[in-house]
């Protein structure tokens, strides 16, 4: 099993959580951040106004997802992630242990 993080840009996660659901990937967390990048948050729009603060508003969605799975939603978030303008965010992906389903007690893929 793989836990992806992925930090997007808010107005993009509709179009992610589509894109996961045709998948039939269906849990996941989703919070509301605040980011930088290399740009340190400048020089970048943000609803048509250009912000000077430091910090932007993005969206953290994590996900954990079999091995299987993971090739084809990792391609699934990056081109609906995607628009090519600087801030469109970044993934990150670790190792995961372990996952238990509280209600029954499945571990493992079948806890996704
Ligand atoms: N190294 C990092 N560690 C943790 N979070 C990061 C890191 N880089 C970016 N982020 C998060 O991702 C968000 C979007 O980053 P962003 O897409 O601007 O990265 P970038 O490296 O500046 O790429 P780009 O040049 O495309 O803008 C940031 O607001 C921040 O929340
Ligand atoms: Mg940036």
């Amino acid at each position: 099993m793989k836990k992806i993080e992925c930090i997007i840009r808010p107005n993009r996660l509709e179009e992610v959580k589509a894109a996961l659901d045709e998948l039939g990937i269906h849990g996941m967390t989703v919070q509301d951040v605040r980011g930088c990048g290399r740009q340190k948050g400048v020089r970048e729009r943000y609803r048509g106004m250009e912000y000077t603060i430091t910090l932007l508003p993005k969206i953290k969605l994590e996900l954990v997802v079999g091995d299987e799975d993971y090739p084809a939603v990792l391609e699934a978030i990056l081109e609906a992630a995607y628009t090519g303008e600087i801030g469109d965010g970044k993934v990150f992906v670790f190792p995961m242990e372990e996952a238990v389903r509280i209600r029954t007690r499945e571990t493992g893929d079948a806890a996704l």
